[in-house]
């Protein structure tokens, strides 16, 4: 994606402290003498460290369930760690290694960005700092675990709501720190200027691979592609492959607990957010009158961010790609369908892209095809699907396995 100075229409730009804008400069420069070589190099790392390219399935069963349109699913969950995130990771601890820093710092939500950094940090050899919201530490317990134990420390961020928005707020005051000897790899397509180009870019290879996949299969484009949009990585990453021709386009943000609550992330599909300043760049956000950010929900820990990706916010306002929100009980209903049916289960955030797609899946012929980006795997989703099930088994099992740890500790105190 090139931006123009730095702005997607009149979103993104660069508004950071006085003190970091040398190491912007020097960021966005080096990104842009990056070479062929470098991206050879991309390229290897991301077939032998991350599995790609990743498969576009067609979900057999779920096609004949709803009797048309062809659904294909593309399997960015069977990248390495589980999502998308590692295509970003790995292009940024190239890019590290290239300027020389030592350590690296992410923030993360659904704690998929921070273990696909850990993981890159062990490889390349990094010290690795990772800050996430506490209440996002809580729900996604399982990844914080990973963190840890691949070598990097992991902050929990109690300031605010504890979530995304907060984790980037400790992560940039870091850099303001630290930054002679450290990168932020940031993990989606938002922050200021050079980070959402860079991000899109190194995520553009789902949408290359995805739009090479389907005419080799079926030898034409599909009728539209649907994607979740926490920040819009995953997103911009797919449809990159679509944009140039009339294929829809469909991103797909938290509905939560509905549109007419407080309780949701969507920015762009009619939540009431409004343009801009913060968090160093200008896009939508959700906001009150005085520009204080609002608190977000929903039931998917790497989808609550309270803005959005300034490429998103332009291809909304030019009306190129179409918002819309899914509810956490719609989430939910489609999440089982998917597990059911194709033997697959969806990190709750790809989920929302399913449950988009089922509801409107009428308007669609048997002749038609839609392509959905299954942007990470649901395992680290464990406890909050649990709840949303109401599995007695599972809380039974949880309760003896705390009772047992209890146990032991009194034992040794
Ligand atoms: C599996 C998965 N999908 C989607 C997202 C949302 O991020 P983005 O909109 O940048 O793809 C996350 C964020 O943590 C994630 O873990």
């Amino acid at each position: 994606m090139k931006p123009d100075n730095g702005y997607f229409g009149q979103f993104g730009g660069m508004f950071i402290p006085e003190i970091l804008h040398e190491v912007f400069r020097d960021l966005e420069a080096a990104y842009e003498s990056l070479d062929a070589d470098f991206y050879a190099e991309y390229k290897a790392e991301l077939s032998s460290f991350s599995c790609r390219p990743t498969p576009l399935m067609l979900a057999r069963n779920l096609t004949r369930y709803f009797g048309g349109p062809k659904i294909y699913i593309k399997r960015e969950d069977l990248n390495h760690t589980g999502a998308h995130k590692l295509n970003n990771v790995v292009g940024q601890g190239l890019l590290v290694q290239r300027i020389g820093k030592t350590r690296v710092i992410a923030e993360t939500g659904a704690g998929q960005h921070g273990i696909a950094t850990a993981t890159m940090a062990a490889r390349f050899g990094f010290d690795c700092t990772i800050y996430m919201g506490a209440k996002d530490v809580l729900r996604q317990r399982p990844n914080v675990f990973w963190m840890e134990k691949l070598g990097a420390k992991v902050v929990s961020v109690t300031d605010g709501g504890g979530i995304l928005k907060d984790a980037i707020n400790a992560a940039m005051k870091d850099l303001v720190t630290n930054f002679q000897n450290t990168h932020y790899v940031l993990g989606t397509a938002c922050g200021p200027h050079p980070y959402p180009q860079m991000v899109a870019d190194f995520q553009n290879v789902i949408g290359k691979e995805a739009q090479r996949q389907i005419l080799e299969l079926e030898s034409r484009q599909p009728t539209a592609v649907y994607a979740c949009v926490g920040g819009g990585s995953n997103a911009i990453g797919i449809f990159q492959g679509f944009l140039d021709s009339d294929v829809q386009l469909i991103g797909v943000e938290a509905g939560g607990k509905g549109l007419n609550t407080d309780k949701h992330a969507a920015r762009l599909a009619g939540g009431g957010a409004c343009p801009g300043v913060a968090q160093g760049y200008k896009t939508y956000f959700l906001q009150n009158s005085d520009g204080q950010l609002s608190e977000t929900h929903s039931i998917a820990a790497g989808l609550d961010y309270v803005g959005v990706s300034p490429i998103m916010s332009h291809l909304h306002d030019t009306g190129r790609v179409r918002f819309e929100a899914a509810t956490d009980d719609d989430v939910i209903e489609a999440h089982k369908l998917v597990m059911e049916k194709e033997g697959i289960i969806p990190a709750l955030e790809s989920a929302h892209a399913f449950a988009q797609a089922f509801k409107e899946i009428s308007r669609y012929s048997a002749d038609d095809i839609i392509i959905i980006n299954q942007s990470g795997r649901g395992d680290k989703d464990i406890f909050t699907i649990a709840d949303a099930y109401q599995d007695k088994d599972w809380e039974d099992f949880i309760i003896k396995k705390a009772d047992s740890y209890a146990q032991t500790r009194k034992k040794h105190t």
